[in-house]
């Protein structure tokens, strides 16, 4: 029998009815109006089983719009598996002599999953969809996939171990950076990243718009935050060691991550160009925006509103750096403590950026600021309760530990790139007093108790 498949109207009031409770949907706390239809394509069309490449632009009430990739599967009897992966049924009669199929998110469908390899290697295109490999990238059809489990923003599938597939959930026009890097990086044979195999692509209104991105899947890998929070917890465990004495001391793997991100920073001014020049008008206009934003919402940053403007002025006044393409969204959960080496992923850069400003060239020394707080949050993650900060004795561990491993991860870089990022201090500061003006943003919103943490950062940068 014929599957009669929803119209494009009934799929956007299925979708308007479905997307708040996804968990890569970032609209949840606005109030949706619309859900339009921008790409509809076909992948799959047997007999009673569909899959289709569907793009949306979510409108709200206030806000500006959204797009979105959502793959989309459509079977009759759907195994029970994927019953929780479902769109609200509109309990429409099927025209006679056809049936309706449950619509359901494809990606949780090993069959469509597999799909995407057998396009890839195919080098396929359906409408406007290309499907693309990197040349001499041999794409293994018979691999099996799995969804990668973890908490993210996009959705990954992991296909025998070899291979993932990342589909980014919210598009924007232009190509992601996480894909323009790592094909600069892998242009340049960069060993600290996983080598990209191909990528997924559309157009737009005339724009270019990456779907999706194919790289080798780094197996038996431990992430960075994880291997850091054992090693703080293994230090809190010994009460009479100091952290180099402990035998889970990070200092060595801090110094080779610093390595690692020195050789990516390097090889990305190789591919894509490097300036020596002031920072930018425009940072530090974004810096000044930012404080004045978070001052708004912090009182502990509005009352240290002017010494950190003060902070930012003499980052505009220091000697040229070094001005390129960096990660952008650099901490320790984007570092893979492969085997051999450290891996750095997801150059996708900061979420809250439009992609164009997440492709402008940027100071290396974000990135060094991004991962040196995220040591700071490794180092103090298990003191809880924040209340009790003051100069206790594990307070005092945690900033032990944490000195460490920063000053370890500077060596490292240092000992690559040649120049130490310690010696521009005006401008790391900068950028470290940017970054904890985030992260206390996001802790009153989201976790007030951990507060505390940014602020001391905060209080230590201006003084
Ligand atoms: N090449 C790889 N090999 C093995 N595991 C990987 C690889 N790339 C990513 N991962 C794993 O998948 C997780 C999610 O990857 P990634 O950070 O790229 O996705 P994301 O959707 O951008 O996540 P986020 O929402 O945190 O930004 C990572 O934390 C890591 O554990
Ligand atoms: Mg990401």
């Amino acid at each position: 029998m014929t599957l009669a498949l929803p119209s494009d109207s009934e799929l956007c009031t299925q979708l308007a009815l479905w997307l708040p409770e996804q968990r890569w949907f970032s609209g949840k706390s606005l109030t949706l109006s619309a859900v339009r239809l921008r790409l509809r394509e076909s992948l799959i069309d047997t007999d009673g089983f569909a899959a289709e490449q569907v793009v949306v632009d979510v409108e709200f009430a206030v806000g500006l719009a959204q797009r979105y990739q959502i793959p989309l599967a459509y079977r009759v009897h759907p195994p029970e598996a994927l019953l929780p992966f479902a769109l609200p049924d509109l309990d429409v009669d099927p025209i006679p002599g056809t049936e309706r199929p449950v619509v359901y998110d494809a990606t949780a469908d090993h069959e469509v999953d597999d799909h995407y390899l057998t396009a890839l290697a195919e080098q396929q295109t359906l409408g406007s969809i290309t499907f693309r490999t990197v040349a001499g990238s041999d794409i293994d059809t018979a691999l099996r996939s799995r969804p990668i489990g973890a908490e993210q923003s996009n959705t990954s599938i992991v296909y025998g171990e070899q291979l993932l597939l990342k589909l980014f959930r919210r598009l924007e026009p232009g190509i992601n950076p996480d894909l323009e890097l790592h094909r600069a990086l892998a242009d340049s044979g960069c060993e600290h990243v996983a080598p990209l195999l191909g990528w997924i692509e559309s157009e737009l209104d005339g724009e270019p718009l990456t779907l999706a991105m194919v790289q080798e899947f780094v197996a038996n890998a431990a992430d960075g935050w994880s291997l850091a929070v054992n090693s703080v917890r293994d230090l809190f465990v010994e009460a009479d060691l100091h952290a180099a004495e402990v035998g889970t001391d990070f200092a060595g793997e801090a110094q080779r991550l610093g390595e690692a991100v020195a050789h990516v920073h390097a090889d990305l001014a190789r591919q894509l160009g490097s300036t020596h020049a002031a920072v930018s008008a425009d940072t530090i206009a974004g810096m000044t925006r930012r404080l004045d934003a978070a001052a708004a919402i912090v009182p502990e940053i509005a009352e240290r509103r002017a010494a950190a403007q003060a902070v930012f002025d003499k980052a505009a006044t220091a000697a040229p750096t070094t001005v390129q393409r960096i990660h952008g969204d650099l901490h320790l959960g984007q570092a893979l403590r492969a085997p051999s080496r450290w891996i750095i992923i997801d150059f996708e850069g900061e979420p809250v950026k439009t992609i164009a400003e997440r492709r402008l060239p940027d100071s290396p020394l974000r990135d060094i600021a991004g991962m040196l707080r995220s040591f700071d949050y490794a180092g103090h993650h298990s003191l809880t309760d924040f209340s009790t900060l003051q100069d206790s004795q594990r307070e005092f561990r945690a900033k032990e530990w944490t000195t460490r491993n920063g000053s370890a991860f500077c060596d490292g870089y240092a000992s690559v790139a040649g120049t130490d990022p310690r010696g521009e201090s005006d401008l790391l500061e900068a950028y470290l007093l940017d970054k904890a003006i985030y992260e206390a943003v996001y802790e009153v919103r989201h976790r007030p108790n951990w507060l505390p943490l940014p602020v001391k950062a905060i209080t230590r940068i201006v003084g």
